[in-house]
């Protein structure tokens, strides 16, 4: 099973959506397998934003991501890399579809209250990044014949 890193930002967290986002990961049908709640150190952030390290907005990238607290998430799932970024919308929330999450609750790019792996070398390097091996438990739900056939 496929699995991806996603990270509710500081203002995801603080617009107390963190339920929310949740919640329609679990409704879509993916499984949680990892979760905490961290105050990110600057040596993270710029280990996990490195891709984008010669980017005027790296700093600004930085300095948001360890300015509150932020909900790292690993979830499972048959295609769960690609089908995490539809359900989380376009990188600008402006132009982001309704249904989405930044579609649905931003308005700025700098803003858009969650990340998700793009690809699955990103998610595998992400998932290493952010959390240990023990953090993380294969389990599962008992659900799953009523989600895959
Ligand atoms: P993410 O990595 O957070 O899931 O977002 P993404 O793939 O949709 O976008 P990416 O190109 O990876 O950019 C990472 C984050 O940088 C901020 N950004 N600012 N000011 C700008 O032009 C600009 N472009 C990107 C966004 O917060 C984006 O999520
Ligand atoms: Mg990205």
């Amino acid at each position: 099973m496929e699995r991806t890193f996603i990270a509710i930002k500081p203002d995801g967290v603080q617009r107390a959506i963190v339920g929310e986002i949740i919640r329609r990961f679990e409704s879509k049908g993916f499984t949680l397998v990892g979760l905490k709640l961290l105050q990110v150190s600057r040596d993270l952030a710029e280990q996990h934003y490195d891709v984008h390290k010669e980017r005027p907005f790296f700093a600004g990238l930085v300095e948001f991501i360890t300015s509150g607290p932020v909900v790292a998430m690993v979830w499972e799932g048959d295609g769960v890399i690609a089908s995490a970024r539809k359900l989380i919308g376009a990188t600008n929330p402006l132009t982001a579809e309704p249904g989405t999450i930044r579609g649905d609750f931003g308005v700025s790019i700098g803003r858009n209250l969650i990340h998700g792996s793009d690809a699955p070398e990103t998610a595998a390097r992400e998932i290493e990044l952010w959390f240990k091996p023990e953090e993380l438990a294969a389990w599962q739900p008992t659900i799953t014949p009523w989600l895959y056939e």
